[in-house]
């Protein structure tokens, strides 16, 4: 059988299963406990006041928005290349998005071109830390610094990535908040750490983290103290705003507070393979590799190649000769407004996000990758690229 190796899978160990039959044993298989204890650990973990889990990345995208009180007639701006559910979270809620050019290297929001977009109408701008790159959050911050504009960070790829700025010159986590209101995370099996579906949103801001809360849960609290009603019964719960039933399990956060323990040693490996790879694919004639800048350590989500120009018009016989080798390639991401939806409304493309498109391809990463697996990737790339 030929080996294959997937563009990215979850690491699930021994203590990850016990830890689920633990929760599947309780009283708890819904919100209980460990989803209390998961959202304090991912606060302390990224350095937040809050942390609020959902059932997915979208989900959790979806209750931001509501929370930093996206609506019908409100524009946000964020990067066309990203997962839809970046754009459609927010379209969801009535409000138009708006695709603002990316960086060619890191395919990040180019943040010196942001305030081109900026309009009357922007609530909202939703930086997405590409691949584990983080953005450069702190120059975006002073595009909109004591404005009215909401930063929501799209960090479904970024838990566990680092940066630091011009004053504080310690690294901090991408979910600080140091440069925005809000940071959302995926638990999707590719990502760093997973609980199967499942999704955060970090804040420092109480009225943020209980709209969070609401959204998730129908809009409903059940505790008498929040009650805008005074009729108090022992089976009284209010509805006070818009939600729906977005909550994460007992079951799912059981995986995930395991996983958390985790993290920064499977970060640690996804940088090692980085570095493996950086340093075998180094002077390349075919490929640019992924950059890091000064104020970034990347958490690697993926490892993406970007062709050189001889190869652009190549990808679709190079992706297709690096699957037959075996390898799990993927390309992040058909830009959004390409989708037939997004064309349905009138987008048209953005030249840096069509670039990056056309020459990205993203190569095997992920912390279960025996050194084995490593090489394997690295002859078949380099096999690949030396037959076309
Ligand atoms: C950048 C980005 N945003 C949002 C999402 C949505 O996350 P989820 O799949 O957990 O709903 C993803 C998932 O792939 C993503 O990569």
């Amino acid at each position: 059988m030929t080996a294959f190796i997937p563009y990215g899978r979850q690491l699930i160990q021994d203590d990850d299963i016990e830890a689920v039959l633990e929760t599947l044993r309780s009283d708890f298989i819904t919100q209980g406990p460990r989803v209390t204890e998961f959202e304090e650990a991912l606060s302390a973990y990224c350095g937040a006041k809050y942390a609020v889990v959902f059932n997915s990345g979208t989900s959790a995208l979806h209750a931001a928005y509501f929370a930093a009180g996206l609506s019908a007639g409100d524009e946000f701006i964020t990067s066309p290349v990203t997962f839809s559910a970046t754009a459609t979270a927010g379209v969801l809620t009535g409000a138009n998005v708006v695709f603002a050019p990316v960086e060619p290297d890191t395919g990040n929001l180019d943040v010196t071109k942001l305030c081109g977009f900026i309009t009357p109408k922007t609530k909202l701008i939703v930086p997405v830390h590409f691949a584990g790159h983080p953005v450069n959050s702190e120059a975006l911050f002073d595009v909109v610094k004591g404005g009215p504009i909401v930063v929501v960070e799209d960090a479904c790829h970024a838990l566990g990535t680092l940066y630091k700025d011009r004053v504080v010159t310690n690294w901090q986590k991408v979910g600080a908040l140091k440069h925005s209101h809000m940071c959302a995370f995926s638990f999707h099996p590719v990502k760093a750490i997973t609980t199967g579906e499942g999704g955060a949103v970090t804040t420092n801001d109480l009225s943020y983290y209980k709209k969070l809360k609401l959204f998730g849960n129908h809009g409903i609290t059940k505790h008498s103290y929040d009650f805008v009603n005074h009729e108090i019964a022992p089976w009284f719960y209010e509805m006070q705003t818009p939600g729906l039933n977005y909550r994460m399990t007992d079951i799912q956060a059981a995986l995930g507070v395991s996983q958390l323990r985790k993290l920064d040693v499977f970060i640690e490996r996804r940088r090692s393979i980085a570095k493996t790879y950086n340093s075998a694919f180094a002077g390349n004639r075919y490929f640019y590799l992924p950059p890091e800048r000064d104020y970034a350590k990347s958490s690697y989500h993926l490892y993406h190649i970007r062709l050189k120009d001889e190869y652009v018009q190549r990808k679709l016989e190079i992706f297709n000769k690096l699957k037959e080798r075996g390898l799990g390639v993927q390309c992040h991401y058909i830009p959004v407004y390409r989708h037939p939806y997004y064309k349905s409304l009138g987008f048209t493309s953005i030249k840096s996000a069509e670039d990056f498109y056309s020459r990205e391809i993203s190569i095997p990463m992920y912390p279960a990758m025996a050194d084995s697996d490593v090489q394997f990737v690295i002859e078949k790339v380099l096999e690949t690229f030396e037959g076309v």
